[in-house]
């Protein structure tokens, strides 16, 4: 069996992480994991007036189906479940398990380079500043079918980093050992082979 190699992507929402990491994914032929996603599906359900933590613990395939994951509540309602250790915990192993898939994962997140797969051969940081996120978001969000202004996104976004970042359990940081790309003013080509050449040079090692 092939060893494990696990690359973790993580950074503030609308960075570039999902592009950047199915695109790593596809090009080493590895599994993928948006761990976001978990997260959102909690956030369904809690809008839906379930308990957060009870949610986590009875996630199952089709709640990562739901058609409303993609959207603005959605990602708040994210944010903020994603505060609740009970709800960390409960998602805690199957994202440890698929990170040391035989084969080899990516997965994206806010935590995985320092509390999901610290021991993860490959960790890139991918950040960009608040306003350039919130254009892509708001590009996406359009894109989708939402209708929405830049400034609502902004606040979005910088309400979400503040969440992210300051929760006391897993908050959103760059692990010791990951490797920055601020693709601020990068275009999505010229960000994923910056993620590309990092991964490259770890499965080099
Ligand atoms: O990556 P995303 O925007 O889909 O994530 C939605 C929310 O989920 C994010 O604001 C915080 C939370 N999250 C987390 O706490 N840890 C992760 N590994 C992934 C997401």
């Amino acid at each position: 069996m092939t060893a494990p190699f696990t690359v973790a992507i993580d950074g503030p929402a609308a960075a570039g992480k999902g592009t950047i990491s199915k695109a790593v994914a596809a090009h080493f032929g590895l599994a993928h994991l948006d761990t976001g996603l978990l997260y959102r599906a909690v956030g369904v359900r809690m809008l839906l007036g379930e308990d957060p933590t009870k949610a986590a613990q009875t996630l199952v395939a089709q709640d990562l189906e739901s058609p409303d994951l993609r959207s603005a509540d959605v990602a708040q309602a994210a944010s903020k479940v994603a505060v609740i250790p009970d709800v960390r915990a409960a998602l805690l192993d199957f994202q440890r398990a698929f990170a040391r898939r035989a084969g080899g994962a990516v997965l994206d997140g806010r935590d995985i380079g320092t509390v999901i797969c610290p021991q993860a051969e490959a960790k890139l940081f991918v950040t960009a500043s608040p306003e350039v996120r919130a254009q892509r978001r708001l590009a996406e969000l359009r894109d989708r079918g939402f209708e929405t202004e830049f400034d609502t996104v902004l606040a979005d976004v910088k309400a979400r980093d503040d969440r992210d970042t300051n929760r006391a359990d897993a908050p959103l940081r760059p692990a010791d050992d990951a490797v920055t790309i601020d693709t601020s003013s990068l275009d999505i080509d010229a960000a994923v082979a910056a993620a590309i050449a990092v991964v490259a040079a770890r499965r080099a090692l």
